[in-house]
């Protein structure tokens, strides 16, 4: 009974904090028509059924260590600051590793311009970004249905990798994957750092994301 307390008022306090977000987000962005028209997008697109809500079902159905897919999301004001800080244009390709609602992606693309490819594993959320896409007109964002374990990355200039529950066997062959980055590659990792033999750790963040304050690793390719 005292742990069933203890849980609603983590939920409580979740709310608050990601309230708070919103209206810092809201006064950032909010002059921003491609935030606005993104916003729009995405409420209509998961009215019926949250991210959330998609991904807990999704579980069942996916034969992967069930916390590789404990959903958390990247908050759209996140994404926004890290790609400033990051200093990306239209030149990159950025390689989103597992993409949920992608927001990561569809921020950088709607916003700075660049390219984008999600690999996403779950069908439905690769159906949603479809219809979100193609509702924003964003031709230079590609998503593919696919298990980033298993299938080859594709190249990019920056890679995004949100792992923070993954199991420790699929975060190390994610790695192993990521030996495909080219020399000069970004790869900005939550919780876990790349192998640092075939990374350079270039500085260490702390940032907001759906589940509270989370460190993150900026490296690149050497
Ligand atoms: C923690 S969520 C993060 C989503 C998004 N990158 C963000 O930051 O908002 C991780 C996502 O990775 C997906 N995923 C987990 N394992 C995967 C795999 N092996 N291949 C492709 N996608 C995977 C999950 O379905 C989930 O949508």
């Amino acid at each position: 009974m005292k742990e069933y307390f203890q849980l609603i008022a983590l939920a409580w306090e979740n709310k608050k904090y990601r309230r708070r977000l919103r209206r810092l987000e809201l006064e950032k962005l909010g002059g921003f028509t491609w935030y606005r028209g993104l916003m729009r997008v995405l409420q209509r697109t998961y009215r019926w059924r949250g991210a959330f809500a998609l991904s807990r079902a999704s579980r069942r159905k996916i034969s992967l260590p069930e916390s590789d897919l404990i959903y958390g999301e990247t908050l759209p004001l996140t994404a926004y600051d890290l790609l400033t800080h990051i200093g990306i244009d239209h030149a990159d390709h950025i390689v989103e590793c597992g993409g949920g609602t992608s927001v990561f992606s569809l921020v950088a693309v709607s916003a700075f311009g660049c390219r984008a490819t999600v690999l996403e594993i779950v069908p439905d959320f690769v159906k949603k970004t479809r219809e979100v896409v193609a509702r924003l007109g964003l031709n230079r964002l590609h998503v593919k249905q696919a298990d980033m374990l298993v299938e080859p990355l594709p190249e990019g200039t920056l890679y995004y990798l949100t792992g923070t529950t993954f199991s420790d066997e699929s975060w190390k062959t994610l790695q192993r994957q990521m030996a495909a980055a080219p020399v000069g590659a970004t790869a900005i990792s939550l919780s876990v750092q790349l192998d640092s033999k075939a990374w350079e750790l270039k500085e260490t963040l702390t940032l907001p994301y759906s589940w509270g304050e989370n460190t993150v690793f900026i490296q690149k390719r050497i």
